[in-house]
């Protein structure tokens, strides 16, 4: 049974009200309590404690009066006119298929009861599919959720340290996988995933496209040398060296010597209908480029393992993580671009995927201003949360910032309807702000909020006030 823990204030409306707590309660209803209000008009309405206040007239600091009297002189004033105040962010009233929207004015003096322990409100909520966690002080309390919003994608993020790998890794990949996704796992760190599964692929095993290595390599000899938008004859001769030349299958000082000799030749071809200057440019271009075309550099795209075996694997094993520890960061952008491309390029084709694609360090792919290879995978991103709603695709990606410098590009993170939202940078306190203004939930609440813990919002959320939910990790991996 829940516990009367006092009665509504003056001025409440239909979506606002505050309770005014009995004697002593101040002591056991605490900010994110979940309560019931027994609307005298009608109703009963779920609502969640957020920001409370003591009230006591007798030591109010704009006038003078006898108990502040009594303070100045170190006595502590009367008691008599104290009480003490909680907002209540009003979830909804309970209906027969889970929680609706409350229309009708709750009456002040309604009675306001509190859930504890034994009697769990979250089956008012919704009739779930599935559940996630448990709410923050109650781990009985189990968190439903709404299965045909996943994806519609999602978003963690907090401040290093605040628990969101460790969120993705004992709540939201178990449940994509309840929920019938294979997952695949950008482990940009190599240490937050790949040593808890044994399917794991390193990055150099895994091979990259053609045309992105070839971008890649462009990035690395800006561009061979040439503008942006001129003309690239070297470019264009060692994009064909690699289609037309089998260097994948040879240790890293052959495949680089076939696939110079392949693009000299493709350019000596070429030569014989241009000025002698022009042509002779071209070779010192072609020589520089790979004086930064190294052996080390033609070892990274070695790897044979293709984008689609990477899916069948996943979709065998359920789950595989891309180990991305040994590598620089343009190359792991490049391996995540050709795995997402060709993921794009299903979608295109109207495959359905049930796939589940987990992006740890976020902006690592896709950053407020992207730059060079960020750009496109920036936008191959965006292009996947498109597709992925119609085709079965959910995109979980992790950021230590929501906007700003440290955030997320802002597209993507419009892409992103579900939301858990940890200790924030104090850089995102305007973000927070937002949320504050909307839901009372303050700013400096989500600055101190401890690690493992989330405000939970969005579409899969059933409840449309976000709730702050953890988890336990100490029973499975
Ligand atoms: N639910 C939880 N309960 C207790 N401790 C947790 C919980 N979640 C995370 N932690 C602690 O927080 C630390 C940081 O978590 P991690 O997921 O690596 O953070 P992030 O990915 O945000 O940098 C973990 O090493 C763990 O000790
Ligand atoms: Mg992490």
């Amino acid at each position: 049974m829940p516990v009367e823990i006092g009665v509504i204030s003056s001025g409440a409306s239909e979506a606002r009200a505050s309770v005014i707590l009995y004697d002593g309660m101040e002591k056991v209803v605490r900010n994110e309590s979940l309560v019931v209000v027994r609307n005298k008009n009608g109703g009963d309405v779920l609502a969640v404690c957020r920001g409370g206040r003591g009230m006591n007239e007798n030591v109010r600091t704009t006038s003078f009066s006898p108990g502040v009297a009594y303070a100045k002189t170190g006595r502590i004033p009367s008691s008599v006119k104290e009480f003490y105040v909680f907002n209540l962010e009003i979830i909804g009233v309970i209906g027969e298929n889970g929680i609706e929207q409350n229309k009708l004015i709750i009456a002040p003096t309604s009675i306001v009861e509190m859930f504890t322990g034994e009697d769990d409100p979250m089956k008012y909520l919704c009739k779930p599919d599935l559940f996630l966690g448990h709410y923050w002080a109650e781990p009985k309390w189990k968190i439903p959720v709404l299965k045909q919003y996943i994806n519609y994608h999602i978003g963690i993020f907090g401040v290093t340290g605040s628990g969101k790998s460790y969120l993705a890794r004992y709540e939201i990949i178990p449940l994509l996988m309840r929920a019938g996704y294979s997952v695949i796992v950008m482990d940009w760190k190599g240490s937050d995933y790949a040593p808890y599964s044994s399917h794991t692929i390193p990055l150099d095993k895994i091979k990259v496209d053609d045309a992105t290595v070839l971008r890649y390599f462009s990035h690395l000899t800006k561009n061979f040398g040439y503008y942006d938008r001129e003309e690239n004859p070297v470019a264009t001769a060692v994009e064909r060296a690699l289609r037309t030349t089998d260097w994948r299958g040879n240790p890293p000082e052959e495949a680089r010597e076939k696939i110079l000799l392949k693009a000299k030749a493709l350019l000596e071809h070429d030569a014989s209908s241009v000025k002698k200057e022009t042509a002779t440019l071209w070779f010192n271009r072609l020589e520089a480029a790979f004086e930064l075309i190294t052996e080390e550099e033609i070892e990274r795209f070695l790897g044979t393992i293709e984008p689609w075996q990477i899916l069948t694997e996943a979709r065998d094993k359920k789950i595989v993580v891309v180990d991305m520890s040994k590598g620089e960061k343009e190359q792991k952008l490049a391996v995540f671009y050709s795995i997402a491309r060709y993921l794009k390029r299903l979608m295109e084709r109207k495959q359905r995927l049930a796939i589940a694609l987990v992006i740890d360090e976020g902006p690592q792919y896709a950053p407020w201003q992207p730059r060079g290879l960020e750009r496109e995978t920036t936008d191959l991103i965006i292009d996947l949360c498109a597709l992925g709603r119609s085709y079965g695709l959910s995109i979980v990606i992790l950021s230590q910032g929501m906007a700003g410098e440290i955030g997320l590009n802002a597209a993507v993170r419009r892409n992103l309807n579900t939301q858990f939202i940890g200790r924030i940078h104090p850089l995102d306190l305007e973000e927070a702000q937002k949320l504050a203004s909307s839901y009372y939930i303050s700013p400096e609440n989500l600055l101190t909020l401890p690690e493992g813990h989330f405000y939970f919002l969005g579409r899969m959320n059933p409840s449309p006030t976000p709730l702050l939910i953890s988890f336990q990790i100490n029973e499975k991996r």
